[in-house]
């Protein structure tokens, strides 16, 4: 079973793959919000510094993990230890979660794709244009199964002929729009009814300046606690996808120097998404920094408006979601593999027949998060739909248990040296002191506090 296992090309296949998973609507609905939030530079300095230790620790775990057993996350941990299985059940239920609300909102990334490319930019920009799109009837279904078709056929052609080689196509397509985007936004100057001239240079320095007025130890906590969590997500731990994809690595290829390659990459586009966010929404907005809001409200309402006030929504706002949909899609692939690799390597069923069925339940699983906002709208927690539901119980609780339980797995039970070998295999490891103190020392404490501070808020105890 073991000879038979698929295998990423190189080195090159299997870092643009990692990166396309990373690289998600994280990096663009939520790092440009948190960092002009919170404190512009400061939040970056920090960002930059967890992810060359907490994030670096986690996922060379995952991949290290993966490459050793040779199976997805299913059933990777109990081949390591027969008492840890259930850790692999969790590894293997966070993406069964995911994938169906993040292919729901892969729909509405389509449907704005080709509302822009239509011409009907102006139509995006009114108001309640979003609001009355995802409570209608067919069309989000719709979307969703054009989206998810596009993700499952993907995984149908396989590991080299679908994910790397969509991976190598897609990835460099992204780096150029994401770049050029950037630069247009800097380049953005708009007059306001007050007479007032804003530029997207100041919206710049909104981004990177550090901003320490009124920085208490608690707004400092608050900083940390935000960074973690989003580094989290972005890197796209603890949901089984970089163990599935370190499974495919090759024995040969330098895993340390690409965990580095992978985060370099996120990080990146995460800032060059707050590049080109940031400029524009100030220079449009009214230079009111609140207007920066998260997630579905900034893509798909304030985003929509500053394209209509530039004047060419049209081409921007195409190559926008264009550039968007690309991101959405390399990680819906990846979130698909984690479970596809999943129930092959725990069954023994063949890929296509294991794609088929994972691409039905994961199917069926979306329509209740797209009938949360029609039909099935009155299915609220805490004001919670169900889409938010779904998405709270994976980010905000069921990884932080998954990373944590996988920290204390590494360091406890197998040993740190389990890890040390399997890195040693292509390479030295360089930060392996490192390592070992982050997943015995540090790394429980930052996850215990996103586990902890996602509880307050969602209780409304605390609000960050
Ligand atoms: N890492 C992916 C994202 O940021 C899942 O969206």
């Amino acid at each position: 079973m073991e000879e038979k296992r698929n295998s990423f090309g190189g080195t090159i296949g299997f870092v643009l793959a990692a990166a396309g998973s990373a690289v998600g609507l994280g990096n663009i609905w939520r790092f440009p919000y948190l960092a002009a939030k919170d404190g512009g530079g400061l939040f970056i300095v920090i960002y930059l510094i967890l992810a060359l230790t907490f994030g670096f620790t986690l996922l060379t775990t995952d991949v290290a993990i993966g490459r050793k057993t040779k199976q997805g996350p299913l059933t990777a941990y109990s081949k390591l230890h027969k008492g840890f299985g259930y850790v692999g059940v969790l590894s293997c239920l966070v993406p069964m979660l995911i994938l169906p609300y993040y292919c729901a909102i892969g729909g509405w990334v389509i449907k704005y794709f080709i509302v822009f490319l239509t011409g009907q930019g102006n139509a995006a920009a009114a108001d309640n244009y979003f609001t009355s799109y995802i409570t209608s009837d067919i069309s989000p279904i719709i979307m969703f199964l054009v989206f998810f078709i596009l993700v499952a056929g993907t995984i149908l052609l396989g590991v080299n002929k679908g994910i790397e080689k969509s991976s190598k196509v897609i990835m460099p397509i992204l780096i150029i729009l994401v770049i050029a985007i950037a630069i247009f936004s800097l380049t953005l100057k708009s007059n306001a009814d007050d007479g007032a001239v804003r530029t997207g240079l100041e919206g710049l320095k909104i981004l990177v300046v550090p901003d320490l007025k009124g920085l208490t130890f608690g707004k400092f906590v608050n900083v940390l606690v935000d960074a973690m969590g989003q580094l989290f997500f972005s890197l796209s731990v603890a949901m089984g996808i970089m163990i599935a994809y370190g499974s495919y690595l090759p024995k040969d290829s330098d895993l340390e120097k690409n965990v580095g390659r992978i985060e370099l990459f996120d990080t990146a586009i995460a800032i060059l998404a707050g590049l080109m966010i940031v400029p524009a929404v100030f220079a449009f907005s009214g230079g009111d920094q609140s207007a920066l809001g998260k997630g579905p409200s900034l893509m798909f309402v304030t985003l929509p408006k500053v394209f209509e006030s530039m004047g060419m929504a049209t081409v921007i706002g195409s190559v926008f979601f264009i550039l968007v949909l690309l991101a959405a899609l390399t990680s819906s692939i990846s979130i698909m593999e984690a479970i596809v690799s999943s129930l092959c390597d725990r069954f023994g069923w063949d890929r296509n027949k294991t794609t088929i069925c994972a691409g039905i339940g994961s199917f069926l699983f979306g329509i209740p998060p797209i009938l949360g906002y029609n039909v099935w709208d009155k299915a609220t927690l805490g004001g919670m739909t169900i889409l938010d539901m779904m998405d709270f119980a994976t980010n905000s609780i069921l990884m932080p248990i998954c990373a944590l339980l996988t920290c204390i797995f590494v360091a406890y039970v197998i040993g740190v040296n389990s890890i040390h070998d399997e890195v040693r295999i292509s390479s030295a490891f360089k930060r392996q002191k490192l390592f070992d103190i982050m997943i015995k020392y540090v790394a429980p404490v930052f996850i215990v506090a996103i586990l902890i501070s996602s509880i307050l808020e969602a209780l409304g105890i605390i609000k960050f």
